[in-house]
């Protein structure tokens, strides 16, 4: 038997619903911020991850999938080649492609697959999905303000709300400019010197060439050191701790609760000022629901012109997790089994099943060969919660027998009638 890859899944219903019910309330929320959506290639060349997520990163040094694509033609030279890991590098790709500055401040989202070879376990997966918005434009539209920062995360706490989850931590940090990135690599470099052979392969290797990713470390036994380790809140400039200062004053008055982190840097490296993550109790050990920051220098990175941005992502499979606790309100079961009985019958419950349909009803359909005790095991195998009789005497007094399969109450219902007596008892 061939089987999904490992690290790839199938979402099967009827957890398929709450994927439904978590993107379309996503969108309703956005469209409220007056984000709009955009769509962007599953893969992209590997040189936009390499210089927009950082070459030094676990993504891009060790968990991209890429090849070498052939060309077929002179035309169509072959290059190297990366499923998408992220959706920040592509989507900052689109807005200099397309001079999107010309419209100003962009609120942008996208939902999809993204890929990373990673380790499977609970809540990690190679193929997974992320919702991903972000806001870039030129400064002079006002991308740079910490309004921008605060607003979002105000969205993110609003729509968490919306679907029921609770128990969520914001977790905040600036991780501040290159300027304060600089002095913060050269201090971190010194506090590492003395301890770094103590530490794993993948640290000495970060002590050399991007100290910063020493905070990515899993290592249980190299976590004592990195405690000890400088902060980058120690080394934050003048702008900076202002920005960082007027994000929380605004959360504060929002009412959006959260925690400062000065640990957190995030694992990728265009990061500047506002890092966040939230997080859910829950999860285990992959406990981030989702993260995002500021990345004000990465439209100069790939070749475009100043462009401010923040932006996050949603792990929508680590959400849809933390949901399946009320989930039982979600998913719909049908409200009704439309039992057509006797010879000829599939015309007129045909007819019945259409008529409720259209009255927002989720309807179910037998067949007219299907004995009564068969119509009846499998509307409750269906789980739903009537059973609509469709016999000849039913037809003839255009009124249907009703029976609610949980109390076993029985009536007749006049045609007109039946789509408000069903949703009555919802
Ligand atoms: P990230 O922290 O790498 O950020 O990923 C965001 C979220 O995606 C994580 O918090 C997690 O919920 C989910 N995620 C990541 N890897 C996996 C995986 N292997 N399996 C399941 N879920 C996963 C970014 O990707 C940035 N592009 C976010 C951003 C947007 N920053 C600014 N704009």
């Amino acid at each position: 038997m061939i089987k999904a890859i490992r690290g790839t899944r199938d979402l099967l219903p009827p957890e398929t619903a709450l994927w439904n019910f978590v993107e379309a309330t996503a969108r309703e929320v956005f469209r409220a911020y007056n984000f709009q959506e955009i769509r962007t290639p599953i893969f992209e060349a590997t040189e936009l991850f390499a210089r927009g997520v950082g070459e030094e990163t676990d993504i891009v040094s060790k968990e991209m999938y890429t090849w070498e694509d052939r060309g077929r033609a002179e035309s169509d030279k072959g290059q190297s080649l990366t499923l998408r890991p992220e959706a920040t590098a592509g989507i900052v790709r689109a807005y200099i492609e397309h001079k999107l500055w010309d419209r100003g401040l962009n609120k942008l989202y996208c939902i999809g697959p993204m890929f990373r070879r990673e380790r499977p376990q609970k809540g990690r997966y190679r193929q997974f999905y992320q919702i991903d918005a972000e806001v870039i434009g030129p400064a002079s539209a006002g991308s740079d303000s910490p309004a921008r920062d605060a607003e979002l995360l105000e969205m993110l706490a609003t729509l968490l709300d919306r679907l029921g989850i609770r128990d969520w931590n914001l977790e905040l940090n600036s991780v501040g400019c290159a300027n304060d990135r600089a002095k913060f690599n050269e201090a971190l470099r010194k506090a590492l010197e003395p301890v770094v052979d103590k530490m794993c392969a993948d640290c000495q290797r970060r002590a050399v060439t991007n100290p910063l990713r020493v905070f990515d470390c899993k290592v249980p036994e190299d976590q004592p050191i990195i405690e000890k380790l400088p902060r980058i809140s120690q080394f934050l400039d003048e702008a900076c701790r202002k920005h960082f200062d007027a994000v929380k004053e605004i959360l504060k008055a929002d009412g959006v609760e959260f925690r400062e982190n000065d640990r957190l840097v995030r694992g990728l490296d265009y990061y500047t000022r506002t890092a966040f993550e939230f997080t859910h109790g829950a999860l285990g050990a992959q406990n981030a629901i989702l993260g995002g920051g500021r990345y004000d220098g990465l439209s100069e990175a790939l070749g475009g012109p100043p462009a401010p941005g923040i932006g996050f992502a949603i792990g929508e499979d680590r959400l849809v997790m933390s949901l399946q606790e009320t989930a039982e309100n979600i998913l719909r079961k049908p409200d009704a089994y439309v039992a057509p009985l006797g010879a000829g019958m599939n015309q007129e419950a045909a007819r019945l099943a259409r008529e409720l349909r259209r009255n927002d009803l989720v309807i179910e359909l037998g067949d007219e060969n299907f004995r009564l005790k068969k119509s009846f095991e499998t509307a409750t195998k269906a789980g739903a919660e009537f059973i609509l009789i469709v016999g000849e005497n039913e037809v003839k007094a255009d009124a249907f027998t009703l029976k609610n399969l949980a109390t076993g109450e029985q009536v007749s219902v006049p045609r007109g009638e039946l789509a408000a007596k069903i949703r009555a008892a919802k």
